[in-house]
């Protein structure tokens, strides 16, 4: 099973996929933690591009190669071993992100089609009044910040988070505006549901 956590930066998403791997994990459910842009040397590559203004095109074409060799490597190996993949951003961070004028989300969107869709997609998004908040999280890490980290920027890569509702089916939206256990709680009940009616689907053939 493949299950995508994804949304702006400062959401929480890193800490909400790490929690819900460990809830999986304590019931049995053999998840692994996994992430993009990777620590593969092209995601390092990325990781190291990002802190500056990179050509769009080249930043673009490396986050898609990283995409496929994850997949490849790490994604499909698991998950025919039966494993559930809990994966730390994946498309629609390229989609959202990447988009400029010269660089469609459409054509976002086409270059991604390839890539498998998750079992599940939750989508982390905040209310814009939340926004101050939402940069203070972000500048607490202390981290070496990379160009996404602007209010500006976040604001516009969130707006685009919300408008994926438009172009993906089976979306699960979730507002940052909550505890950490209602989110959680949240993210299993909707794994119970698909594992309920996959079950359902066996028994109807
Ligand atoms: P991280 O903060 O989750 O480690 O991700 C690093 C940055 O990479 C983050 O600002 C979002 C950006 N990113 C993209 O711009 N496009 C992508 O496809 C992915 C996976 C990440």
């Amino acid at each position: 099973m493949f299950i995508a956590i994804d949304g702006p930066d400062g959401t929480g998403k890193t800490m909400l996929s790490k929690l819900l791997v460990e809830r999986l994990n304590e019931k049995n459910l053999n998840a692994i933690y996994t992430f993009e842009p990777t620590h593969s040397p092209l995601g390092l590559k990325i990781r190291e591009i990002i802190k500056t203004n990179g050509n769009p095109k080249v930043v673009l074409d490396l986050f898609l190669k990283d995409r496929e060799e994850h997949l490849e490597t790490f994604i499909r190996p698991a998950i025919n071993e039966g494993k559930i993949i809990v994966c730390d951003r994946y498309k629609l961070s390229t989609v959202c992100y990447q988009e400029n004028p010269e660089q469609s989300m459409e054509k976002l969107i086409e270059l991604n089609d390839k890539f498998v869709n998750p079992d599940i997609y939750f989508v982390m998004y905040f209310d814009e009044k939340d926004v101050d908040l939402v940069f203070e999280r972000i500048e607490s890490r202390g981290t070496n910040p990379d160009v996404y980290d602007t209010k500006v920027w976040i604001n516009k890569v969130n707006r685009n988070f919300k408008e994926m509702s438009s172009h993906y089916k089976n979306l699960t939206f979730i507002n940052t505006n909550q505890t950490v256990e209602e989110i959680l709680s949240q993210m299993i009940s909707t794994i119970e549901t698909y594992f309920q009616n996959v079950k359902k689907r066996m028994y109807e053939v």
